[in-house]
Order: C-alpha cells, then sequence, then structure tokens
C-alpha cells in the first residue's frame, strides 16, 4: 500500500530540507538518495518527524510507496544529471505521475524535457525554489512552472511548505512550460544586481572613508529599519558585524575578493540580451562578479595604474549618508523595474501570460530578494496591471523622483574618487536614457546611413530616407 502522498528524489542540503518542511506539515513523503547511506543517515536524523518519512534504496521501490497520480520532486545537480535522473525513473512511473525538477535549471531545458517526455503521459514541472538552506526547510518561495493540473495534484504539499506572507503563501502557479524556472532565473538576475550594489556601497564607505567592517555593518543595520529593508541588507549588517573566530578581525576582511557564480544571473543576462531587453543593473552585477574572480590580473592592474586616492580623513556626513541610502534604494527601484521588464517580454515571446504582481508577492518572503519593497512593486502592479514599465507607475515615478539625485551624487562621488560602482552608474546611466524624450540615436541613425545605407526616418516626413553623404558613390 502507498504510504506517501510525495516522493523526493536528491539528499542534499537543498532535498533534506525540504523533505523535512513536507514531513513537519504533515505529508508523508517517500525519499531517496543514491547513495543509500545518506537516505539512511537522513532518516535516523530525522527525529519525530520518521513518521512521515519513508526512506526508500531504489527508484522502483520509491514508486511503489507514492499514492498516484505520483509527484516526485528531484532536488539533483540541474544539467545533466537530470536528465539522468528522469531516464532511470521512466520505467517505474505510469501514466499522469508527475516529475518535478526544484533544482535551479535552465528554462531551455525544462521546456526540452517537456518535450521530451510529451506523449509518454508523464507530466513534467519546473519548479523554482528559493530561499536557501534555511528557506528550503522552514519556508521557501516556490516558482511553478508546467501543466495547471498537475500543480493542482501538489498545491496543497506546496503551499504548505512555502514562506508566508501576511499569511498568504509564497507559491504560485506561474504559467506553462519553462516559466517557473525563468522566472527563478531573474530572480536570481536581480539577486546578483541587488547584491552587488550593497557591496559597491560598502566600497565605497570602506575605500572612499577607510571605514571598518563594524561600522559599516552598523549603517547597513540601521538602513534595514527603512526603506530598505530587506533580507540581503540584513544579511549584510550581520556578515559585516562578525569577526573571524581564528584571528579575531572582522571575518570579512579576511574572505578573498573572488565571488563564485553558478550560472544562473549569466542565463538572466543571456536570455535579456536575446529579446533585446535592457537589464543594464544585472548585467554589470554578473561582469563584476567575473572581473572578480580575476584577481592576480586586477593586482597587476593595480601596479600598473596606481592605487586609488587614499581614503577621506574625515568620516561620511549625515548628508552623503542618506545619499547612500537613498542612491541605492533608487539603484534598486531600476533594478527590479528592469528584471520585471525581462519577464514582460518573456511572458510575450513564450505566452505564459506572466502574473507579475503574484510574482512580487510570492517573492515577498521566503526568498532571497524577500523585502517589503516587493510589496511596494505588487501593489504598482495591482494599481496599473496593464503598466508598459514599472518604472512608469505612479508609485515608481514617485520613488525615483525621490531618490535619483541621491543616485547620481553617489556615483559621480565615486566616480571621481575611482571607486567602482558599476552596477549603480549602470542603472542611473538607463534610467537618464530612458526618461530621455530626444536621445541620441538619430546620430547613431546618420552614422549607420553614412556607412552602409541603411536609411533613417525623419522628424518631418513619413518613410525612409538617406543622406546626402554617398550622392557621389551612387552617381
Ligand atoms: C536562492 C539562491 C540560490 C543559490 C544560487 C546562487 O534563490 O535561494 O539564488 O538559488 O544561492 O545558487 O547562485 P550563485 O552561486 O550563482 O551565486
Amino acid at each position: 500500500m502507498a504510504k506517501a502522498e510525495i516522493g523526493l528524489i536528491g539528499l542534499g542540503v537543498m532535498g533534506a530540507g525540504l523533505a523535512l518542511n513536507i514531513a513537519e506539515k504533515g505529508y508523508p513523503v517517500a525519499v531517496y538518495n543514491r547513495t543509500s547511506a545518506r537516505t539512511g543517515a537522513f532518516f535516523e536524523n530525522a527525529g519525530d518527524l520518521r513518521g512521515n518519512i519513508v526512506p526508500c534504496t531504489s527508484l522502483k521501490e520509491l514508486a511503489a510507496q507514492i499514492r498516484p497520480p505520483r509527484p516526485i520532486i528531484l532536488m539533483v545537480q540541474a544539467g545533466k544529471a537530470v536528465d539522468e535522473q528522469i531516464r532511470g525513473l521512466r520505467e517505474f512511473l505510469s501514466e499522469g505521475d508527475i516529475v518535478i525538477d526544484g533544482g535551479n535549471a535552465n528554462f531551455r531545458d525544462t521546456m526540452r524535457r517537456f518535450d521530451d517526455l510529451e506523449g509518454s503521459g508523464i507530466t513534467f514541472i519546473g519548479m523554482g525554489v528559493s530561499g536557501g538552506a534555511f528557506g528550503a526547510r522552514h519556508g521557501p518561495s516556490i516558482m511553478v512552472g508546467g501543466c495547471r493540473e498537475a500543480y493542482a495534484r501538489v498545491e496543497p504539499i506546496l503551499t504548505a511548505i512555502a514562506a508566508r506572507y501576511e499569511g498568504e503563501p509564497c507559491a504560485a502557479w506561474l504559467g506553462e512550460g519553462g516559466a517557473g524556472h525563468f522566472v527563478k532565473t531573474v530572480h536570481n538576475g536581480i539577486e546578483y544586481a541587488d547584491m552587488q550594489m550593497i557591496a559597491e556601497v560598502y566600497g565605497v564607505l570602506r575605500d572612499g572613508f577607510g571605514m571598518a567592517a563594524g561600522e559599516i555593518g552598523a549603517i547597513f543595520g540601521c538602513w534595514n529599519a527603512g526603506r530598505l529593508n530587506s533580507y540581503l541588507v540584513e544579511i549584510t549588517a550581520e556578515v559585516l558585524a562578525t569577526a573571524d573566530p581564528g584571528t579575531g578581525r572582522p571575518l570579512v576582511d579576511m574572505i578573498l575578493d573572488r565571488a563564485g557564480q553558478k550560472g544562473t544571473g549569466r542565463w538572466a543576462v543571456i536570455e535579456a540580451q536575446m529579446m533585446g531587453v535592457p537589464a543594464t543593473a544585472i548585467e554589470a552585477a554578473v561582469a563584476a562578479r567575473s572581473l572578480s574572480a580575476e584577481k592576480a590580473m586586477r593586482a597587476r592592474a593595480a601596479a600598473a595604474y596606481g592605487g586609488r586616492a587614499a581614503p577621506s580623513a574625515d568620516k561620511p556626513d549625515a548628508a552623503f549618508l542618506e545619499d547612500l541610502e537613498l542612491g541605492l534604494f533608487a539603484g534598486k527601484v531600476a533594478a527590479y523595474a528592469q528584471g520585471f521588464a525581462v519577464m514582460e517580454e518573456a511572458s510575450c515571446e513564450f505566452r505564459w501570460d506572466l502574473p507579475m504582481a503574484t510574482i512580487a508577492r510570492i517573492w515577498r518572503a521566503g526568498c532571497i530578494i524577500r523585502s517589503q519593497f516587493l510589496d511596494r512593486l505588487a501593489r504598482a502592479y495591482d494599481d496599473d496591471p496593464d503598466a508598459e514599465h514599472l518604472l512608469l507607475t505612479r508609485d515608481f515615478v514617485a520613488m525615483m523622483g525621490e531618490s535619483h539625485a541621491s543616485l547620481r551624487r553617489v556615483v559621480a562621488r565615486a566616480a571621481l574618487a575611482g571607486l567602482p560602482v558599476p552596477a549603480l552608474s549602470a542603472a542611473l546611466g538607463y534610467f537618464d536614457l530612458f526618461r530621455q524624450a530626444r536621445g541620441t540615436a538619430n546620430l547613431i541613425q546618420g552614422q549607420r546611413d553614412y556607412f552602409g545605407a541603411h536609411g533613417f526616418e525623419r522628424v518631418d516626413a513619413e518613410g525612409l530616407h538617406h543622406g546626402p553623404w554617398n550622392a557621389a558613390e551612387e552617381g
């Protein structure tokens, strides 16, 4: 007799956390890991939750333990392992069973997997899960893509294990096919931009004013009580306040300045570029991580070009600290607007009809970019569901209106001091282009016509026109 409501394969940190979360919410879960020693250890350590956990040593046993139609969550490494796991599972599955990929998959792989399973009777769900290890265990944000009926089978479980914002579960079906994994990719792109802009402000305070990690942490701690209130700002304050147990120095000072990246931020930028949607703050963040990895080359460049000016002898005054807070906020507003513009375009291109306000709502808790700001963002869409762009909604105009001058002063001051603020300045540049009624593309068009006879439109007449520059050649 089937004992479980759902299955889960892959008991790494995220998989184990999700399985315990499911069991805790009262749903019996059958679990399997390639190495059965891990399954055994997981079960042993599950304490009171053991009653809701069915450890399995084979895929056949796993399938037999789940009530049909069987939903099975895969929490294995994104990429080849997912394909291998699906292949291995297929012979034990039957019509209507639902394979759910809960990893950080590239949504193009997810779409291919839908095609691969077409006609097999097995359904697929691509599920973005955000919130790290703690989130998986105690309440992540869950972004689902795939067949809606299949979602209905697992909805009670997913909404039970998801984080809650004022009682509302942070889990939703967002669209067909790769919609869930696409939204998770954009989430991660925004996450990169948010983290990078925070790190840039840290850099201004550390290198521009010679402030110690603890002092900077205290500033972020204060900001977390205001408009910047968010999980990322909160953990920034904590990371900066933490001492290295070995040396007693601020731990952050002992960490090598070389950031890792697994690819999701980069995918967000690639997809944005493929659709022709500017996502400059996200792009700058991805590029900054890539350049951070070139530690030795940066050291050589520092020697070749000389260091920056010495930090200012004075601490930042209250006015500049306020500029940093507001400037960071303005950068954030622009970066989120870019991310949502990418999703708007993808929604049309892939016919997903993504529910923008719902996406903002399920990001308000559980995920890495969770913040109060996302509640505001959701309300901006509620007020103007057909908004052409977030930066044209009433609330965003107000938010940028009160903060872009600060961003300008921060970027200008940092640039003059030689302090890198690539994501903040990308956000500012984007904003300035965005609100420029008459831009400079007229010159680009002139240049294109000059060297390639591409033609241009005129301000005073219909049709495609050419300049006189190639007349001699034509004659
Ligand atoms: C989340 C995170 C999570 C993970 C990424 C980060 O939403 O919970 O985004 O998915 O931390 O792997 O990716 P990088 O390793 O590229 O920073």
